[in-house]
């Protein structure tokens, strides 16, 4: 299985801290956020990664990450995105560098506290298909700014809404994904959204859609440091006061 990072888009929710670098790395705690996702990938054992970024800022990557070897990256690719055309898109850009194998994908402002190494072991044990990372929220108007899925009497997912206005379940669809190398056959069929976005809650929906979804729930805290300010600031301060990717 190989990993694919995702650290584009605009980071407007966090202007102007993002007019003068890339979102992903700005600190948390005492390191740049994207560092936090790319322990949590080699963590769960995927030591084969590409980083797709893009924007003015990119080139400050290969400056902190280099070959990814201090980081126990074994292999590590870039990938540039022209323009921030979605999660989807920028997940499409890594189709050579999957060839075939299935990909753990995970946006980079995502931070979670424990090891997401389950959810990828049982994904390996069935390579088959799209499993989802799930996480318990409370508060609906935190849902509001998330994929939200609907489950039925029995647990399944029936169907994802991006930012619902009124959320059908109280767990959250956390960036960390799970697919096999058909997925990039799934984006080439989307169409952009409302935003103009190829959105990854489509490409969801599509396994869905064909009963080849799974999920876990995740153990833990899990916090979108580019979700808004006061989001930036308490993953900052969850992670200073009890660290993260932890076993
Ligand atoms: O964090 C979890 C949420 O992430 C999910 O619950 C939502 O279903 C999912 O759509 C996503 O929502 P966001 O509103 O947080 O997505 P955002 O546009 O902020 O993008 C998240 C990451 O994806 C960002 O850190 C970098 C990457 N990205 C985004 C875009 C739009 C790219 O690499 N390229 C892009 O064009």
């Amino acid at each position: 299985m190989k990993g694919v990072l995702l650290a584009g888009g605009t980071g407007s929710r966090l202007y102007p801290l993002t007019r003068i670098t890339n979102k992903h790395l700005l600190p948390i705690y005492d390191r740049p956020m994207v560092q936090w996702a790319i322990e949590a990938v080699v963590n769960a054992g995927i030591r084969d990664l590409m980083l797709v970024t893009g924007g003015t800022h990119a080139g400050e990557f290969l400056r902190l990450l280099g070959n990814g070897h201090e980081f126990g990256i074994d292999r590590l690719s870039y990938g540039y995105q022209e323009r921030p055309g979605g999660i989807a898109e920028a997940l499409g850009l890594a189709e050579r560098f999957a060839d075939g194998e299935p990909v753990l994908v995970m946006l980079a402002d995502n931070v979670v506290e424990r090891s997401i190494r389950p959810m990828v072991d049982a994904f390996c044990a069935s390579p088959v298909g799209a499993r989802i990372l799930l996480t318990r929220v409370e508060a609906p108007e935190h849902l509001r700014h998330l994929g939200v899925p609907e489950l039925d009497g029995s647990g399944r997912v029936v169907r994802i809404v991006e930012k619902p206005d009124d959320p059908p379940s109280h767990f959250g669809v956390t960036g960390i994904y799970c697919y096999d190398a058909g997925v990039f056959d799934v984006i080439k069929t989307l169409q952009p959204s409302g935003r103009g976005e190829l959105e990854i809650t489509d490409v969801n929906n599509h396994y869905v859609a064909e009963g080849a979804m799974s999920y876990d729930v995740l153990d833990g805290f899990w916090g979108d440091a580019g979700e808004s300010i006061d989001a930036y600031y308490m993953v900052n301060d969850f992670v200073r006061a009890y660290g993260a990717n932890k076993s």
